[in-house]
């Protein structure tokens, strides 16, 4: 009887064949596909071994810069676009709903929960801006008792968790209940820009490319309602930087809002606000679960 070695035309159905037993059938899904890709790749670019190390190092790194409050296979996903087309994919059906994209690696807290018109920065910046919407189904009507979660970076662009000492926990986060009319709003400061953290092995892959770090300005929404699908979105600040270049492909054109100076003394004091004051509005609608 003749043996004959996996060799370079037989190991990818042999790994494919290793799996057959696997009683998952999505999970040996998942690693068929993976092999067969991942082999591809290896048969494609012929790597070295010095550069197999680099790579298996750099994965290492990565893991690495893991903490329980950071998640760096989180930002590589984000970087390399995975997160986004995952959030498309999984977003193909919605057409009248509100657009998803990325939820990013800021969301690792609770958010406070908070009355309606309430503030969500307890810094106390001069200029303030009302943000407003409505939770809405898919054919228009108003969810009472929906939940929008609230989080966004300040006017320098850091999150309370980048910055204790200068900003209390909660900082920027707010945890809302529509009211019967599907109302929410808030008060906070319009974000900045920010460059995703780049101290790590992500900042290691941005700078070998020559790639920007920046996210155009946003917050952050996660708008929940009994009977409907979650839908994780931003508002982008028209007008900005980096809209066309965001660093994790996350802009969606129909999720742009201004953010205008208003000069209304009334509505001012109705909200609390000083005059003029930045105004943005969107309305979240979701689909039926
Ligand atoms: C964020 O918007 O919070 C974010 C998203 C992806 C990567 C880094 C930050
Ligand atoms: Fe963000």
């Amino acid at each position: 009887m003749t043996e004959t070695d996996i060799n370079e035309d037989t190991i990818t159905d042999a790994v494919v064949q290793s799996f057959s037993a696997c009683p998952d059938e999505r999970l040996r899904q998942c690693l068929t596909v993976l092999t067969r890709h991942l082999h591809a790749a290896a048969r494609e670019l012929e790597p070295t071994i010095a550069e197999w190390e680099t790579l298996i190092g750099f994965l290492t790194a990565t893991g690495q810069a893991c903490t329980p409050t950071r998640q760096e296979f989180v930002l590589l996903s984000d970087v390399l676009g995975v997160s986004a087309l995952v959030e498309n994919i999984n977003h193909r059906s919605a057409a009248e709903a509100t657009q998803a994209t990325v939820l990013g690696p800021f969301h690792m807290t609770e958010s406070p929960p908070r009355e309606l018109g309430d503030t969500i920065d307890e810094v106390g910046h001069d200029e303030q801006c009302l943000v407003s919407g409505r939770v809405l189904d898919a054919r228009g009507r108003p969810l009472a008792a929906a939940t929008v979660d609230v989080w966004q970076a300040d006017d320098q662009g850091f999150y309370d968790v980048q910055r204790p000492d200068a900003q209390p926990a909660g900082n920027g986060r707010g945890l809302f209940t529509t009211n019967a009319g599907g109302e929410f709003r808030f008060r906070t400061v319009v974000p900045a820009p920010y460059p995703i953290p780049v101290d790590a092995a992500v900042g290691t892959l941005l700078g070998a490319t020559r790639r920007h770090p920046f996210r155009p300005a946003h917050i952050h929404f996660i708008a929940s309602a009994a009977g409907h699908r979650p839908v994780t979105t931003h508002i982008f600040v028209a007008g900005g930087p980096y809209l066309d270049s965001d660093a994790v492909f996350a802009v969606k054109h129909s999720l742009i809002r201004p953010f205008d100076l208003v000069d209304d003394p009334e509505t001012a004091t109705r909200h609390g606000l000083s005059n003029p004051f930045r105004r943005a509005e969107i309305d979240l609608v979701l689909e039926p679960a």
